[in-house]
C-alpha cells in the first residue's frame, strides 16, 4: 500500500522516550518543529523534520495551518453504553442529598439498569455511536466502554455485543470491560451469590463470544466488600481476564485488592492515601484518575499531584456515565485537572497517552514512534501549551485513526 507524508506539522509531540512514573516537566517534551510523519498501511514509519522527508515518494498531504499533533487521546474508563438519563439525581444531589440517600431512593446505577433493560440492542448501539463522536471530537481515538448497566446475563450481554458492534462501526476503537460486578441487582439478594453467579453463568460466556477481556469491579461500601471482590477477580483471572478495579471512590480498600491481585489499573482514588500508594507502585498498578466524577459529584479531585510525586503513573479519563459524570467531555476535565492539581501539559498529556496506553495494557499506541498505530489528533495552533490553556474550547481539526483521517469538525 501506498505511503502518506503529513506536514508540515508547527510542533509534533511524540511522547516518546518519556518515564512511564512519576513527575514529568514540560523540558521533558520532545517537540519535533515544522515536522512531518510518514505513514503506511495505518501505521507510522518514521517522523521527523519536514525538510528531511518533503521529498520522500509519498502521497502528500500538505498542512497549511498552523499545527500541534499529537498521539491520539486515549479515553481509559467510561461507561458510555447506557440509555436514559439522571437528572433526578442530579437535582437531588444539588438539594444536599448524598450518594447512597439517592441510591437508597431509587436512583443511581441500578435506575440506568432499568431504562438500559428497556433499550434494544440497537437502540444502544445508536446512542453509543453518537457518544463515540463526542469523544473524537476532542481527540480521543481510542475509548475503554464498561458494561454494568444489564447486571444479568442477558442484558450484560446485549450491552457487550452493542458494543462490540459500535466499535465495528465507528473509527475509534473501542476496548469493552465487563462490569457486571457493578451493584448488586434487585433479582438478588447476597453480593456472594451474585459474584458466584456471575463466574458461573457469564464469563465463561464474555470469554467464549470474545466480547471482552477485562473484568471490573465496584469496592465500596454499598456495592461489593474487599474480601469478595478478591476472590471475585482472583478467579477471573485465573479465567484469563485482565482486571481493573474501581477503587477508593468514597473509602478505601479496593486500591489494596488491586495490588493484591496484580491488577492492569486502579481508578478513581479519590480517598487514596499514601498507604495505598506504596501498594499499587509495588504491584506496579497504573492510578487512572477520572476529573469528571469530581464534577459531577462536587467532591474534590483524586489526589493527581501526590499520586505523581509519589512515583506512581497516571492516567486520566472521563468515566462518562449518566449518573456521576455525564459530561463527558474529557480535554475539558483534564485542563481543570491541571490547573486545580498543578499538573504540567505534559503530565496531562502522558495521562492522556501512554499512562492510558498502559493503564489499558496497549502496547500499539499512545505513542508517535515507528511501526505504531498511526492514530494521531490535529490541534488548529503553533503552540501546544494552547490546548490546555483554553480548556477544551481549542477543539482539534482533524484526528486520524489507523491512518485513516476521520470526519469530526471538517472533513
Ligand atoms: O465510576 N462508581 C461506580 N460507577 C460509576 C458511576 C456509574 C453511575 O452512577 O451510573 C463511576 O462513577
Ligand atoms: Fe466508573
Amino acid at each position: 500500500m501506498s505511503k502518506t507524508l503529513i506536514g508540515p506539522v508547527s510542533q509534533i509531540l511524540p511522547m516518546d522516550n518519556m518515564s512511564l512514573n512519576g513527575p514529568l516537566k514540560d523540558s521533558h517534551l520532545s517537540i519535533i518543529k515544522n515536522g512531518a510523519i510518514l505513514i503506511e498501511n495505518g501505521h507510522i514509519l518514521t517522523l521527523g523534520s519536514y525538510e528531511d522527508l518533503k521529498n520522500e515518494n509519498a502521497k502528500k498531504i500538505f498542512i497549511e495551518q498552523p499545527t500541534v499533533a499529537l498521539p491520539g487521546f486515549i479515553d481509559a474508563h467510561t461507561h458510555i453504553c447506557f440509555a436514559g438519563n439522571r437528572a433526578q439525581d442530579f437535582a437531588k444531589r444539588i438539594e444536599g442529598k448524598s450518594y447512597l440517600e439517592i441510591q437508597r431512593e431509587g436512583g443511581g446505577i441500578l435506575h440506568t439498569v432499568k431504562e438500559t433493560r428497556y433499550a434494544t440492542q440497537e437502540e444502544l448501539t445508536n446512542s453509543l455511536l453518537l457518544r463515540l463522536d463526542q469523544e473524537l471530537l476532542q481527540g480521543v481515538t481510542t475509548v475503554e466502554i464498561k458494561s454494568g448497566y444489564g447486571l444479568n446475563v442477558s442484558e450484560e450481554l446485549k450491552i457487550l455485543k452493542a458494543i462490540q458492534r459500535a466499535s465495528n462501526e465507528h473509527y475509534i476503537t473501542c476496548i469493552p470491560t465487563c462490569l457486571a460486578a457493578h451493584l448488586l441487582p434487585a433479582d438478588f439478594t447476597n453480593t456472594k451469590e451474585y459474584l458466584a453467579f456471575l463466574l458461573k453463568e457469564l464469563l465463561p460466556i464474555v470469554s467464549k463470544k470474545k466480547l471482552a477481556k477485562r473484568v471490573d469491579i465496584f469496592i465500596e461500601q454499598g456495592a461489593f466488600s474487599a474480601t469478595e471482590s478478591f476472590s471475585y477477580l482472583k478467579a477471573a483471572k485465573n479465567m484469563g481476564f485482565e482486571i481493573t478495579v474501581h477503587a477508593d471512590q468514597f473509602h478505601v480498600g479496593g486500591s489494596i485488592v488491586a495490588a493484591q491481585v496484580k491488577a492492569c489499573s486502579a481508578d478513581h482514588l479519590e480517598a487514596t492515601t499514601e498507604l495505598e500508594m506504596a501498594q499499587l507502585l509495588q504491584a506496579e498498578v497504573v492510578p487512572v484518575i477520572l476529573p469528571g466524577a469530581s464534577l459531577g459529584l462536587g467532591i474534590p479531585f483524586a489526589p493527581a499531584r501526590k499520586l505523581l510525586d509519589f512515583g506512581l503513573p497516571l492516567a486520566i479519563a472521563s468515566d462518562w456515565n449518566p449518573g456521576t459524570a455525564p459530561m463527558g467531555k474529557l480535554l475539558t476535565q483534564a485542563a481543570l485537572l491541571a490547573t486545580y492539581e498543578k499538573l504540567s501539559a505534559a503530565e496531562i498529556f502522558a495521562g492522556l497517552t501512554y499512562r492510558a496506553a498502559k493503564a489499558l495494557r496497549l502496547v500499539d499506541r499512545g505513542i508517535l514512534a515507528p511501526s505504531l498505530r498511526a492514530d494521531i489528533v490535529f490541534f488548529p495552533t503553533a503552540d501546544y501549551r494552547q490546548i490546555l490553556y483554553y480548556q477544551g474550547a481549542l477543539l482539534p481539526w482533524k484526528s486520524m485513526i489507523k491512518g485513516e483521517f476521520c470526519c469530526v469538525n471538517i472533513c
